[in-house]
C-alpha cells in the first residue's frame, strides 16, 4: 500500500453529501432497523398530521427519503427536497423500490420560495431546529412561509426545554465519545466508519471518519457534523417564524412545533 489520502470536507453541506454517499453504499447493513426507527420517530407526526387535516407535505430536509416515503404511503401527497445533491441522487431510487413515486427535487430552505413548482398545506422539517445562526432561522422561515397554502402549518422537531447548557450535558453524558461501525465490503470497496463525538457549547459535534480501503488504496474521507446542534430554545423559533409572518407557533406531543400561516 502507498500513500494514504486523508480529505476533509471543507463544509457542513460538503459533510451531509459524504454522509450519504456512504450511507448509500452501506444500506444494506442498517436500512432494516433505520425504517424501524422512522415508523417510531414518525408516529407522533402522522398523528399529528392526521388531525391538522392536510393533504399535502413537503418534506423539506429529506435526505435519502425514508420519511417522505412513509408520507406518501400513509395516504399524502407527499414530495421531498434537501440541499444535498447525493441524498437527492439516491432518494428516487428509494422511492421506486418501495413502489411509490415522489418527486424529490435539491433546494436549500433559502431556495425553497424559487425552486417549488407548488404549495403545500404543510412543510416537515426534522432538520430545521440544526440550523446554525438565527438570520438563516428567519430566512428559511420566510421560503417555508411562502410555499405553503393559506391556513398551512410547518411541523418540525423541536424541544421546550429552556435550559439548553443541561440538554448538552445530558445529550453527552449519555453519548459514546468514540463507536466504530464493523467493515463493510461491497465490490472491490471496504469500508469502516469511526465516529468520535466531541462536546461544543452549541451541542455535540459528530466526527463521522470514513476509512476506505480499495486494492493498493487506502484513503479516509473525515464528514463533521453537528449532530445533534442544541442552539435554539421554543422562544428564539417563536421570535423568528413570526418575523417570517406566521399567526400562531406552539409545541405539540412527541417534541413537534407547529407554525401556522394566516
Ligand atoms: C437529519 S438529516 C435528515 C434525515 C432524513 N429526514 C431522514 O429521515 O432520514 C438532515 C438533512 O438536512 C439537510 N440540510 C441541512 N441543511 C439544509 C439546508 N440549509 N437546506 C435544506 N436541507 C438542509 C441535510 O442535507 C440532511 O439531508
Amino acid at each position: 500500500m502507498n500513500e494514504v489520502k486523508i480529505h476533509v470536507c471543507s463544509n457542513e453541506s460538503e459533510s451531509w453529501d459524504t454522509l450519504w454517499k456512504w450511507r448509500w453504499f452501506t444500506r444494506d447493513v442498517w436500512e432494516a432497523e433505520y425504517w424501524k426507527e422512522e415508523q417510531i420517530a414518525l408516529k407522533p407526526v402522522l398523528s399529528l398530521l392526521s388531525k391538522l387535516k392536510v393533504k399535502s407535505v413537503l418534506d423539506c430536509s429529506c435526505g435519502l427519503g425514508y420519511k417522505t416515503v412513509l408520507f406518501a404511503k400513509a395516504g399524502y401527497e407527499a414530495e421531498g427536497s434537501d440541499a444535498s445533491a447525493v441524498a437527492i441522487k439516491y432518494a428516487p431510487q428509494l422511492a421506486k423500490k418501495q413502489g411509490v413515486r415522489i418527486r424529490f427535487f435539491r433546494s436549500r430552505y433559502d431556495e425553497l420560495s424559487s425552486k417549488c413548482k407548488r404549495r403545500y398545506d404543510c412543510v416537515w422539517s426534522d432538520n430545521f431546529d440544526e440550523i446554525s445562526t438565527y438570520e438563516y432561522l428567519v430566512t428559511s422561515a420566510r421560503n417555508i412561509y411562502s410555499i405553503l397554502n393559506p391556513n398551512g402549518k410547518f411541523v418540525f422537531c423541536a424541544s421546550p426545554e429552556k435550559d439548553l447548557k443541561k440538554v448538552i450535558e445530558n445529550e453527552w453524558k449519555n453519548r459514546k465519545r468514540f463507536d466504530i461501525d464493523p467493515p463493510y465490503k461491497k465490490g472491490i470497496i471496504k469500508i469502516t466508519r469511526v465516529e468520535v463525538a466531541e462536546k461544543t457549547p452549541e451541542g455535540i459535534l459528530e466526527h463521522n471518519i470514513f476509512l476506505i480501503e480499495e486494492p493498493e488504496l487506502l484513503r479516509a474521507e473525515i464528514a463533521s457534523l453537528m449532530n445533534p446542534r442544541i442552539k435554539w430554545t421554543f422562544e428564539d423559533f417563536d421570535k423568528a417564524l413570526k418575523t417570517a409572518g406566521f399567526r400562531k407557533v406552539y409545541m405539540t406531543e412527541g417534541n413537534c412545533a407547529v407554525a401556522v400561516k394566516p
